[in-house]
């Protein structure tokens, strides 16, 4: 407690950022510290396990210190620790888990563990301080794609979901066959800026009739086919232009499936999240087609929209407010679902 205010920290390690953040009544922000290591996965072209769980051991602790001091707070204020335990990678996801039950065990401070999918969508309440479930959700980040109803602060129901890549996974995969590097969703976001993205018409896979479901590796496969025909013919490879076409198919069949959910359902607002929400060609898209539809957008700045600590503590706060506490038992779930 601080000035009688319920303090939230919240720790996520599920993939390659150590994150803590600590909220007050949890949706304000007090700090949310980010410790990526895009620098060192880059020289791989893509996050090493082994090499992401070793620097979240290394970066934890000093993150944690930077966290407190500029929240201004000691250990001693904080009432509640929320961390992530899935899904995610294993090894990355243990750093966090026995991170927070070493403090809830030390400190007395109760423990929530958070699924780090809700807590994507709980950027939305941080953001938004009157959003409230039900609403229906659009989740796209590197390893989920998703259209779901969210019910309560802990529980969605899954509408669609992708049968192969992620959209995220798919930014990355293209990135890479075009020589942009690790990691690819901010590279194509940024070159596509610059090409025409018309200038070659890529795949859009609808799936059957009325379906909520995704499918973009054959999109990406047309991306590859389309690099090399160009370079068997010695043609020039322009790839801003292969980044916004690529991007451009991509996103019409989200939007579009999104916005024929919001109908299909009777819903009037759409709440974006994960980390390719971060995407300002999605946002110009979402954007124009709810203005047009009367749909109200809510979709998180670009910094909740990746990972965060923050988004873990605030949905770790609406758990504890329904009474689900985890004890020490609280294990790394790699493969929990939605
Ligand atoms: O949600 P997130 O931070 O982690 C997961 O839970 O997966 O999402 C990471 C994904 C990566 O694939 C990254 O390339 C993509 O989000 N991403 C973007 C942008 N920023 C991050 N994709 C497209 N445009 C962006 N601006
Ligand atoms: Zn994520």
């Amino acid at each position: 407690m601080l000035d009688g205010r319920h303090l939230t920290m919240g720790i996520e390690t599920s993939c390659d950022e150590t994150a803590i953040a600590i909220l007050a009544d949890g949706r304000e922000v007090l700090s949310n510290v980010i410790s990526s290591q895009i620098d060192i996965h880059k020289n791989f072209g893509g996050v090493v396990p082994e090499i992401a769980s070793r620097h979240h051991l290394e970066n934890i602790n000093g993150v944690l210190d930077e966290a407190l001091a500029e929240a201004k707070v000691t250990i001693d204020d904080i009432d509640l620790i929320g961390v992530a335990y899935g899904p995610g990678l294993v090894g990355s996801l243990l750093i966090g888990v026995a991170t927070a039950k070493a403090i809830s065990f030390a400190k007395d401070i109760p423990l929530v563990g958070v699924n780090h999918m809700h807590g994507h969508i709980a950027a939305n309440y941080i953001e938004f301080k009157d959003l409230e479930p039900p609403f229906l959700g659009l989740i796209v980040s590197g390893g989920h794609t998703n259209i779901v109803m969210v019910n309560d602060y802990d529980s969605c129901e899954v509408l669609g979901s992708t049968r192969d890549d992620a959209i995220g996974e798919a930014y990355d995969k293209v990135a890479r066959v075009i020589g942009l590097g690790y990691p690819g969703g901010p590279k194509i976001d940024e070159l596509a800026k610059k090409g025409n993205k018309t200038a070659i018409n890529f795949k859009r896979v609808y799936l059957e009739k009325g379906c909520l479901d995704f499918s973009f590796s054959g999109t990406k496969t047309g991306v590859l086919n389309h690099v090399n025909r160009a370079k068997q013919k010695g043609d020039d490879i322009n790839t801003a232009d292969i980044a916004a076409s690529f991007q451009e198919a991509v996103l019409e069949v989200i939007v579009n499936k999104a916005i024929s959910a919001a109908k299909m359902l009777n819903q009037d607002a759409l709440v974006v999240a994960g980390g390719v929400a971060a995407n300002s060609r999605l946002n110009d898209m979402l954007s124009e087609r709810c203005k047009e539809e009367g749909i109200k957008l809510y979709k998180p700045s670009p910094i909740l929209c990746t990972d965060n600590g923050a988004m873990i503590g605030c949905a770790a706060y609406y758990k504890m407010k329904k009474g689900e506490i985890s004890d020490l038992s609280l294990d790394a779930y790699p493969g929990l679902e939605i």
